[in-house]
């Protein structure tokens, strides 16, 4: 019988992964396959796994174990399984050796093999373990099968140099290598061509791209270039290193038009004791100036993070230290995470591990300050007219889309399907935690009394 060329792929990690998976599924659509969501009609079943925390993993060995009924109705399904855990050698032993109903592994670094790691397979029906311990440098020109018309990823790096004690992230995406320049700039020219608005870069430390390459390539001249493409509406990137995050990059952000004025900065404890253990290499002063420094030279700039809590030794005083941080630079909103051990990081075995209840409270007390701040900041768009790339239609409501301001809030408003890929400007009409309420209204009716702000200044401020 002829194989079943219809495909599904479950993303589990971060924009690195998902755009992985976009690569992914331009291969696959190379090959002939189309696009198939009901695992149970699928003739091939991607995982795509990530490893940074212990519940990512949990999440993605539930999936594995739930396909052994799955193939039961199914028997002709091909189960792969790739992404940053299968870059752990125990991980890929224990599927090799417990879960039978995975039939192919590939890494990270040999993504771009995959089409010949399947033709393989279905050649000679023969389990597929394959998996690189490191790249050999970027592989350009894949097919991308990009989930948006309007909006896209553009990596401009692979790997991470740092080593914070706590991450597996280098381990399991080697070391830092990025793209020539000519190669990233062709790609976003032919993306804005192709009706992209706007596009996010990506990489594990933004701010570090070009170190591996020659003397004028980095990312603040990146940001210039980019910016003079016509066609692009907004020039987005993630994630920056508080460490690297020098005043080029924000002169940069200030005076390029297209770039907005948002920034993911995760400080990840505000304590420089913890900071230092961490092996992050700033400190709470640092932190602090570069913030205070952002908010100077870019007026209204919305600034997000990452916090850890319960990371091994901290203490009362280290956490309120980072309490105080937040206070101080009030970030727009945060992703907080507990402590994850991840075995073979040097935090995993370091003495005194904060007991979960712990690290609870402390989520929860960061998590009421962070929301109230948040809060706070988002009312101060109320009664602004502020631009919005319209991406979606509001789940469950008619006649409403979603779609994000420059300073990456998300805004829910009365706008028609026409307007979905566009920027339009929105009224804000009200504000919550976690997002804007609006109305769309015309260009005409911003003239005159209504004054275009997608720069409020916080009230607290
Ligand atoms: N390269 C980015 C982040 C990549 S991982 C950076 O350096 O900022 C995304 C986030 O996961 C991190 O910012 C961190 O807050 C969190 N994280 C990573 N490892 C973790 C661990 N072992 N336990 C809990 N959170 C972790
Ligand atoms: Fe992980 Fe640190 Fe690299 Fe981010 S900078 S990916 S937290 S090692
Ligand atoms: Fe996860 Fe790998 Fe991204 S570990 S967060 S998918 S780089």
């Amino acid at each position: 019988m002829e194989h079943n060329k219809s495909y599904c792929i479950k993303t589990f990690g971060c924009q690195m992964n998902e755009n992985d998976s976009e690569k992914l599924s331009g291969l696959l659509k190379a090959m002939g396959y189309t696009v198939e969501d009901d695992v149970n009609k699928a003739g091939l079943v991607i995982l795509n796994t990530c490893s940074v925390r212990e519940n990512a993993d949990v999440r993605v060995f539930g999936n594995i174990g739930a396909f052994k009924t799955v193939k039961k109705t199914n028997p002709d399904l091909i189960l792969a399984v790739c992404g940053c855990m299968m870059q752990q050698p125990e991980i890929v032993a224990k599927i090799t050796k417990t879960y039978r109903q995975v039939d192919l592994v590939f890494g990270t670094h040999n993504l771009h093999l995959f089409p010949e790691i399947l033709n393989n397979y279905l050649v000679n029906g023969k389990r597929m373990v394959e998996v690189w311990e490191d790249s050999n440098g970027i592989i350009e020109d894949l097919p991308v099968d990009r989930r948006y018309s309007f909006k896209s990823f553009v990596t401009i790096m692979n790997g991470c140099n740092n080593f914070c004690t706590y991450c597996i992230v280098p381990y399991t995406r080697g070391r830092e290598v990025s793209r020539q320049p000519e190669k990233i700039i062709a790609e976003v020219k032919a993306l804005a061509e192709d009706g992209c608005v706007e596009i996010t870069l990506l990489g594990q430390n933004v701010n570090s791209y070009g170190n591996d390459l020659g003397e004028d390539i980095n990312f603040s001249n990146l940001l210039r270039d980019l910016n003079t493409i016509e066609k692009l509406g907004r020039i987005r990137f993630m994630t920056s290193h508080p460490k690297d995050l020098t005043d080029d990059v924000i002169d940069a952000i200030a005076d390029c038009d297209k770039v907005c004025k948002y920034i993911h900065l995760p400080i990840q404890s505000g304590s420089t004791r913890i900071l230092k253990a961490m092996n992050r290499k700033y400190t709470q002063e640092d932190i602090i100036e570069r913030v205070q420094k952002m908010k100077e030279k870019i007026p209204g700039v919305a600034i997000s993070t990452d916090i850890i809590v319960g990371f091994p030794g901290e203490t009362e005083e280290d956490f309120e230290e980072t309490l105080k941080v937040i206070k101080v630079c009030e970030f727009d909103s945060a992703f907080t995470f507990l402590f994850s051990i991840r075995s073979g990081t040097p935090a995993a075995t370091m003495a005194d591990q904060i007991p979960e209840e712990i690290k609870h409270t402390r989520l929860n007390k960061s998590l009421d300050l962070l929301h109230e701040i948040s809060l706070g900041i988002n009312k101060t768009y109320l009664d602004q007219t502020v631009t919005v790339l319209a991406e979606e239609p509001s789940r469950n409501k008619l006649n409403r889309l979603t779609g994000r301001t420059e300073t990456g809030k998300l805004v829910n408003f009365k706008g028609s399907h026409e307007d979905i890929g566009k920027i339009v400007m929105v009224k804000i009409t009200d504000a919550k935690t976690f997002s804007l309420d609006g109305i769309k209204v015309s260009q005409e009716e911003t003239h005159g009394a209504t004054i275009t702000h997608d720069d409020p200044i916080p009230a607290n401020s």
